[in-house]
C-alpha cells in the first residue's frame, strides 16, 4: 500500500521515515521551497546515524530512502491507500488541503490528520466522503515515541477506524483510541503535571528544582515538570494549555498560568533558547531535598492527574486501559494513573481533592463524580 505524507516538517518527516521503514512506498509532499530538500537531508542524516549505531545496514538505509518520493507536486499522492496530513496547525488551511487530497485519491483511501488540537470533525467536514477521515496522532519524535492516538470523529466509519488502527499497529506502535475531544487523551490528562506544579511554585511552596526533584525522586517521573516544560518549549507548552482551556469553554481546571506566559513573552522558551525556568549557562540550583515537603508536592500534583484520568474515563474519552497506556507510552509516566489511584487508594485521592477544593474554593479542584461514586461504592479501577 502506498502511503502519502502531507507536510515535510518535524512530524511529517518522522512519519515518512516510519512508513518507509515498514515497507511502504511513500510520497512525502510539501508545498514550500526548500522544505523538501531539508527533509531529505534530515532523513539521510538520521538514517546514517542508525547505520553507525548498527540499528540498520547501509543497504537497508538505501532501501528505506529509495522507497520515498520527495515532491512538491501534490498530484503524486495519487494511488495512495493512506494519506497522513501533518501541515501547519490551522483549520482553514487544513480544510483546503483535505479537499484537494480527496480530489486526487480513490474512494477507499483513508485520509488522516496528525493535528494536536483541532477537531477531526471540523477537518473532515471539508471532505465529501467524511467517513474515511480519522485522526492519527503521533508524538514527537514520531519514530521514537511508541504511542499513537487514533481518533474517530462523529463522521468516521468503524471500517476506517479498524483499518487505521491495524495499519499503525502493524508498524509496531502502541495505539489507543480516543474520542474527538480537546487534547485527546495525553494532552488533556497531562495538563495538571504542568499547571499544578506551576501553582505550587507561584504560592511559594517550593522552587523549580525542588518541585522537579520531588516528582522525579519520590514520584518516579523521568523528568520534573519544569525541566520537561523547558525541554518541550514554553511557547509550545503554553499554547497547548491555552488551546485546551479555550476548547473546554474556559473550564477553570485547565486555566493557563501567567508564570508560563511571561516566560514565553520574555523569550525564555527553555533549552532551545538557552534559558527557561532554568538558565542553561549555569549549574542547576540545588533542590531542597526535604522528603516531607516532596511528598506534599507529589501528592498534590498526582491527585490532580488522577482526577483528570478519572474524569476522562467518566466521560468515556477512552477505555481504562487506553488511558493508562497512553500516559505510560506517550509521556513516559512511571505508572498508569488509574492503576496508581488503586495503589494509593481512591478514597485518599478524593480526600486530597476535597481538601484542596475546601481550602481554595476554586472549581479547579472539583473532584470527578466518578471518584465520588467509586468511594461511595467502595470500588477500585481494576
Ligand atoms: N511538533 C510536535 O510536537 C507535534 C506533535 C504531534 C502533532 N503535531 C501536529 O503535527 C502537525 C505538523 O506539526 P510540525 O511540528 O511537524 O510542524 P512543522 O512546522 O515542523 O511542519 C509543517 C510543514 O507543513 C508544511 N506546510 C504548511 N502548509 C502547507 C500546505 N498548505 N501544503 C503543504 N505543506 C504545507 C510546511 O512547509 C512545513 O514543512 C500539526 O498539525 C501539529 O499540531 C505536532
Amino acid at each position: 500500500m502506498k502511503v502519502s505524507v502531507i507536510g515535510a516538517g518535524t512530524m511529517g518527516t518522522g512519519i515518512a521515515q516510519i512508513s518507509a521503514t515498514n515497507g511502504h512506498e511513500v510520497c512525502l509532499y510539501d508545498s514550500f521551497d526548500g522544505t523538501i530538500e531539508s527533509a531529505k537531508n534530515k532523513l539521510n542524516k538520521i538514517l546514517n546515524r542508525l547505520v553507525e549505531k548498527e540499528k540498520i545496514t547501509q543497504k537497508e538505509k538505501e532501501t528505506i530512502l529509495g522507497r520515498i518520493t520527495f515532491t512538491k507536486d501534490i498530484k503524486e499522492i495519487r494511488g495512495s491507500g493512506l494519506v497522513i496530513e501533518a501541515i501547519i496547525e490551522n483549520l482553514e488551511i487544513k480544510q483546503k488541503v483535505f479537499a484537494e487530497i480527496e480530489s486526487l485519491v480513490s474512494e477507499d483511501c483513508i485520509i488522516a490528520s496528525n493535528t494536536s488540537s483541532l477537531s477531526i470533525a471540523s477537518i473532515a467536514s471539508a471532505c465529501t466522503k467524511t467517513e474515511r477521515v480519522v485522526g492519527i496522532h503521533f508524538f514527537n519524535p514520531a519514530p521514537l515515541m511508541p504511542l499513537v492516538e487514533i481518533i474517530p470523529s462523529v463522521q468516521t466509519s468503524q471500517n476506517t477506524l479498524n483499518k487505521a488502527k491495524s495499519i499503525i499497529d502493524s508498524w509496531g506502535k502502541v495505539t489507543v483510541v480516543a474520542k474527538d475531544t480537546p487534547g485527546f487523551i495525553v494532552n488533556r490528562v497531562a495538563r495538571p503535571f504542568y499547571g499544578e506544579a506551576i501553582r505550587i511554585y507561584e504560592e511559594g511552596v517550593a522552587d523549580f528544582s525542588t518541585i522537579d526533584w520531588a516528582m522525579r525522586e519520590i514520584g518516579g517521573f523521568r523528568m520534573g515538570p519544569f525541566e520537561l516544560m523547558d525541554y518541550i518549549g514554553n511557547d509550545i507548552n503554553y499554547t497547548v494549555t491555552e488551546t485546551v482551556f479555550s476548547s473546554f469553554y474556559f473550564d477553570s481546571r485547565y486555566k493557563p498560568s501567567f508564570t508560563q506566559k511571561r516566560m514565553m513573552e520574555a523569550g525564555y522558551l527553555g533549552k532551545k533558547s538557552g534559558r527557561g525556568y532554568y538558565d542553561y549557562s549555569k549549574a542547576v540550583p540545588k533542590a531542597n531535598e526535604d522528603r516531607d515537603l516532596g511528598k506534599i508536592i507529589l501528592w498534590r500534583v498526582l491527585a490532580m492527574l488522577i482526577n483528570e484520568a478519572a474524569d476522562a474515563l467518566f466521560l468515556k474519552i477512552a477505555s481504562r486501559e487506553d488511558i493508562d497506556l497512553a500516559m505510560i507510552k506517550g509521556v513516559n509516566y512511571p505508572k498508569g494513573l488509574l492503576a496508581w489511584a488503586d495503589e494509593v487508594g481512591v478514597k485518599n485521592v478524593l480526600k486530597q481533592l476535597e481538601d484542596l477544593q475546601a481550602e481554595y474554593a476554586e472549581d479547579r479542584y472539583r473532584p470527578s463524580p466518578l471518584l465520588k461514586r467509586m468511594v461511595k461504592e467502595n470500588k477500585t479501577f481494576y
